[in-house]
């Protein structure tokens, strides 16, 4: 399960949650894999907090290039010596409000990849899309898209989130059998470009994902996790959505 916290909590709030979530991890020793990307600001504090649990730390976000004349950049590798060890690539917040093309969304998974970082690539249809059935078509085309600036063996490293855009942050959330669909759709396209690498992605569903509702994807065969934007804000939500998701398969280290 991967907790998005987008642009909120301080350095302090960050760091306190994370203690809390270490402290009563240990008790109640959940078995679910989980990722925490707070903002690149609290990364170095929030991974100090990590040290020693089984929680690991995400960015939310890389620029291109190592260092330079970037004026408020942060790159992968600021992240990974922040003690990072995946990044969130193409949120459809920075597709929708930063500008971001599926081309630029392949070379920061490239980027990630070289950087020493995971990437968590997002996908999802518009509203618009939903409605007039180009699920499907959207999908393929950011999938495939990934393909063009990517190695195949970054691609293998990858998780995938769907994410339809119009289920972010609304409350509204696709049938879990549709998500299923989409999630099947994501696995037959990455292995006809890998073939021999069907199952070792993992795809998450991800969207109004909450405690009451996270079951209910978790048990669709085709989806293996969760990203969590609002309802990961809170520690006591946060574990209880973790007590839920079973143990996955992306425990593999660079
Ligand atoms: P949400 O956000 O859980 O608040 O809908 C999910 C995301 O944007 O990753």
């Amino acid at each position: 399960m991967i907790a998005n916290w987008k642009m909120h909590k301080t350095v302090e709030e960050s760091r306190a949650f994370a203690r809390e979530l270490v402290r009563r991890m240990s008790r109640s020793a959940p078995s679910t894999q989980l990722i925490i990307c707070p903002t690149a600001l609290s990364l170095w504090a929030v991974g100090q907090e990590l040290i020693g649990s089984r929680v690991m730390l995400g960015g939310q976000n890389l620029d291109l290039g190592r260092e330079g004349a970037f004026t408020g950049a942060v790159s992968g590798y600021l992240l990974h010596e922040a003690g990072a060890k995946w990044v969130i690539v193409g949120h459809s917040e920075r597709r929708q409000y930063f500008g971001e093309s599926d081309s630029l969304v392949s070379q920061k998974v490239a980027q990630a990849w070289e950087s020493h970082l995971r990437p968590i690539v997002c996908v999802g249809e518009s509203l618009n899309d939903y409605r007039e059935a180009r699920t499907i078509s959207v999908i393929t085309r950011q999938i495939e898209a990934l393909f063009k600036e990517t190695s195949r063996e970054a691609l293998r490293n990858i998780i995938v989130a769907y994410e339809p855009i119009w289920a972010i942050g609304t409350g509204e959330v696709p049938q879990p059998s549709q998500a299923n669909d989409v999630a099947a759709l994501i696995r037959e396209i990455l292995a006809q470009k890998i073939p021999d690498d069907r199952d070792d992605v993992p795809v998450l569903y991800g969207g109004s994902v909450s405690s009451k509702n996270i079951h209910q994807f978790l048990s669709q065969p085709h989806i293996d996790g969760a990203l969590v934007g609002g309802a990961s804000l809170h520690v006591e939500e946060f574990l209880k959505m973790a007590d839920i998701a079973p143990y996955e398969n992306t425990n593999q280290e660079q």
